[in-house]
């Protein structure tokens, strides 16, 4: 549980197109680190790259290292699915399974990885809801569809399918970007208690957010159009929104780009 991320040397290409170039950085296990900058710099490839989603896309390629702990995801013999299982995922857009009941969404990532006792099922799937902060919206309807929940509950409900399998690190892209402020908030105070238990990673869009969610924060930026996108920084997040080292960053926070 909850650990650390090692990443040395990470390009990742689209077919001929390198989309990030040469990332190196560390995430310390129960903390929150969020990654910034502007659309196109590579933040979900680079998120991608951290369970190995991004050879799922045709062409999608890596170089470099990333290190959980003492294992390379990228090593020889390394199973890209246990690390899927072992780095979990939650997106931009809520995506419970449509025609599944709540308790079965939840339960799907459990069901795919071995067999369980009903009575073991039911345990896990409570204690998961109840850590994504849904467990009293929704403990007498669990035989509904995931789908009958709003924007704010479907997320969740993913974050309680993404953390029933206990993984390691959770990555999230925007995972509030299609929310209300009621539910960003909500998903916020989460963040907050799920990294007690997890590493975090999270991409947002949202200065705001960054700063009240995260412990340290990444900038990444792109040269221009077609270039392949780079970390410029990472430090605690304090700083970065207070006293950045690199001026594009500085100009990043403050809205003065692009
Ligand atoms: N499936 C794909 N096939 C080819 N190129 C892609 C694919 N996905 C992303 N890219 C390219 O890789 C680069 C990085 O894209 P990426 O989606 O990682 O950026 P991002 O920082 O997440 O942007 P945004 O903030 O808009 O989500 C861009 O040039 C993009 O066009
Ligand atoms: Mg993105």
């Amino acid at each position: 549980m909850a650990k650390r991320i090692d990443v040395s040397g990470l390009s990742a290409y689209y077919g001929a197109h390198k989309a990030i170039d040469d990332i190196s950085m560390t995430v310390e296990p129960r903390s929150v680190t969020a990654f910034i900058g502007p659309s196109g710099c590579g933040k979900s490839t680079f998120l991608r790259t951290l369970n190995r989603m991004h050879e799922v896309t045709p062409g999608g390629r890596v170089e470099g290292k990333v290190m959980l702990d003492d294992e390379n995801l990228y090593g020889a013999g390394v199973d890209p699915v246990a690390v899927r299982r072992t780095v979990g995922m939650v997106f931009q857009r809520p995506n419970p399974f449509p025609t599944m009941s709540i308790f079965d969404n939840v339960a799907a990532g459990l069901r795919l990885n071995g067999s369980y006792k009903k009575s073991q099922l039911n345990d896990i799937v409570e204690r998961s809801l109840k850590g994504a902060n849904l467990w009293n919206e929704v403990k007498d309807r669990l035989n509904k569809p995931g789908s009958g929940l709003s924007g704010g509950q479907q997320q969740r409900l993913c974050i309680a399918r993404a953390i029933a399998v206990e993984p390691d690190v959770l990555l999230m892209d925007e995972p509030c970007s299609a929310l209300d402020p009621i539910s960003t908030l909500a998903i916020e105070d989460l963040i907050g208690e799920l990294k007690e238990r997890f590493t975090i990673v999270i991409v947002t869009h949202n200065m705001q957010q960054a700063a009240r969610v995260s412990d340290r924060t990444a900038f990444f930026n792109l040269a221009g159009v077609g270039q392949p996108g780079k970390l410029i920084e990472l430090d605690d997040t304090e700083r970065i929104f207070s006293n950045p080292s690199v001026q594009a960053t500085e100009d990043y926070i403050s809205g003065r780009f692009g």
